[in-house]
Order: C-alpha cells, then sequence, then structure tokens
C-alpha cells in the first residue's frame, strides 16, 4: 500500500490485515503505555481544508502515538488564502522532507491529485474528499462492525457475509456511505440497505449493490446494523428537500423507532450528528449506540494505516 485514496478496489486479505492490525493497536492504547516507535523521525503533515474534529485530532493523535513528528497546517492562516495552488502547497511542503500528508478537501478526487503530484517516497491518505471517499471512517465503521457482530469463534471475517446492514440518511452528498458500501461489499456483505427520501440518494446507486428503500419501517425491517448519516446542510446551499422537520419526522431514529429494530441492533454515525434531525439525543447517547466507539476505533485504525504504509517493515522510503 503507497497511499489510502478509497477502499474501493482493495482486496478483502489487505482490509483484514488493517482491521487485525488495528486490534493489536487498540490492545496497546487501553494498557498503560501507549506509544510505539514506529514512525520516528518521520514527519507526517495534517492538511485540512474542510472542518473536522474527529479525523483531525485522531490522525494527530495516531501519528503521535506512532512517535511521528505531526505538524498541523492552519489553512486558513497559510499562503493558500494568498491563492498559492495545492500543488505549490504540497511542493513547498515536500521540501521540509514530509513523509505522509493528511488530506481533507471539499473537491472530490482532491486527495487523487496529491497522490498523482507526490515526490516518490511520500504517502498520501485521504481524510475525506468531497462527496467522493473517507476510507479510514470506512475502515473503522467495519472495525466496529466487526468487533460488536462477530460470534464467539467466528472467523474474523466471516461476520459481514451474515449481517443486513442498513445506511439511513443524506447519501447524496455522503463520501462516509460510499466508503463503508465498498468496504462492506469487499467483506462479503450481501444486504446492504440505502435508506432516504429519493431527493437523498445518488443517481446509479443500485450499481454499488445496495438495494433503496424510501420508508424507513421497510428499510430497517431486520437489519442488525444501523448507519446513520448526517444532513450535510453545508453542501445544500439553504435548499432543504425535504426539510429538517420532515427529514425527522420520516426518517429520524427516535427511541419508539428504536424499539421495533432486532434486540441486538446496532446504532453507528460517523459524527458530528445533527441532534433532533437524523438522530434524537438520548439514542445517540444510549446503550445501543456506538458512536462514541467509532470515534475510540479511529485512533487505532488510524494507527495501522499509517505504520502498514509508513512503518519500518515497509522497507526505506527515502
Ligand atoms: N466523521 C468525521 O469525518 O468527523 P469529522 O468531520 O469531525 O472529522
Amino acid at each position: 500500500l503507497r497511499h489510502l485514496l478509497s477502499l474501493d478496489g482493495l482486496s478483502s486479505d489487505l482490509i483484514i490485515d488493517i482491521l487485525d492490525t488495528a486490534e493489536q493497536h487498540d490492545k496497546l492504547l487501553a494498557g498503560p503505555e501507549k506509544k510505539l516507535g514506529t514512525l520516528s523521525g518521520r514527519t507526517v503533515i495534517n492538511l485540512f481544508f474542510e472542518p473536522s474534529t474527529r479525523t483531525r485530532t485522531t490522525f494527530e493523535l495516531a501519528a503521535k502515538r506512532l512517535s511521528a513528528d505531526v505538524l498541523n497546517l492552519q489553512v486558513a492562516a497559510s499562503s493558500t488564502s494568498k491563492g498559492e495552488t495545492l500543488f505549490d502547497t504540497l511542493k513547498t511542503l515536500e521540501a521540509m522532507q514530509a513523509d505522509m500528508f493528511v488530506i481533507r478537501h471539499e473537491s472530490s478526487g482532491a486527495a487523487h491529485f496529491f497522490a498523482e503530484h507526490a515526490a516518490p517516497g511520500v504517502a498520501i491518505l485521504n481524510a475525506g474528499d468531497g462527496r467522493h471517499a473517507h476510507p479510514t471512517q470506512g475502515l473503522l465503521d467495519l472495525f466496529t462492525i466487526r468487533r460488536y457482530k462477530s460470534l464467539p469463534g467466528e472467523a474474523t471475517r466471516d461476520c459481514f457475509s451474515r449481517l443486513s446492514v442498513a445506511i439511513v440518511g443524506d447519501v447524496l452528498h455522503s463520501r462516509v456511505a460510499r466508503s463503508g458500501i465498498h468496504g462492506l461489499r469487499i467483506l462479503g456483505c450481501q444486504d446492504i440497505r440505502v435508506v432516504a427520501p429519493p431527493t437523498l440518494v445518488p443517481v446509479g446507486i443500485k450499481e454499488m449493490g445496495v438495494s433503496v428503500h424510501h420508508d424507513l419501517e421497510a428499510g430497517l425491517d431486520g437489519v442488525d446494523v444501523v448507519m446513520l448519516l448526517r444532513l450535510q446542510k453545508e453542501r445544500m446551499l439553504g435548499a432543504f428537500l425535504p426539510s429538517l422537520g420532515e427529514f425527522h419526522r420520516d426518517y429520524g431514529l427516535t427511541r419508539a423507532r428504536l424499539a421495533k429494530l432486532k434486540p441486538e441492533a446496532i446504532v453507528m454515525h460517523p459524527g458530528p450528528i445533527n441532534r433532533g434531525v437524523e438522530i434524537e439525543g438520548d439514542v445517540a447517547y444510549g446503550p445501543r449506540s456506538l458512536i462514541l466507539q467509532q470515534v475510540s476505533h479511529g485512533i487505532a485504525i488510524r494507527m495501522a494505516v499509517m505504520s502498514l504504509i509508513l512503518g519500518r517493515d515497509n522497507g526505506e522510503r527515502r
């Protein structure tokens, strides 16, 4: 693995390897000594052109746990605000001997652009590009599902083929949904349902191997995992169809709707949540919710990805 731009095209063996490596890191993080020397002497630069709480901080923490030197470019205060291009920004930071860039950008394809122009030995990790992909979110979601839905004694890749997963909400704007669908499909999940109003379903989504439901009750019938998505108001230019109130009425996960799910069904959300829109606050922090576990797993997953790409065992990169 040279870069991580998307889960699309990765092998199931590689994804399982990342999840298994993350399990080891997660065990380490639960103990008193949380640090490894894997990336000692390496430099990781976080370049976030869009806001982030979870992804940016867990990438930073993961890199620090691996002993890398970490820089966070303050994009608003950087020379990009004076018109410096992405290419020139990349080349300038490469000149400081950066080994890895973690990039979030509003444009789909921005991480691919960086990967295309990165110097040999420099790795690019996509931390979310437009509506396209959010691969480490997809991986941490797979990690969470496997951890909570595997049966005792089951092989580490076997749970996905027997699970039904509903992805509910603003699929149209969601890079999380795309990465989740790719990851679930690669690991053998047969029943992936997209549940959303017609206005929030992208054209051609069925070609990704999912079924589409516009009725929430039917879409959630018998599912093992409910993955809620945030209504991405910032990408809707003020036009909400349906309105936030209508969306909550027809698709919001309330306590009453939660009670109708299978008792062992789990609730996930990548965050940040719109309280009272796609999920009630009580449900978000209730016993069936794994939202905060997803955040914690993000550290182990990002450690795994960075160490597999840049770790000492991966050979000399410079
Ligand atoms: N899930 C996610 O990408 O959250 P942030 O935008 O806070 O990073």
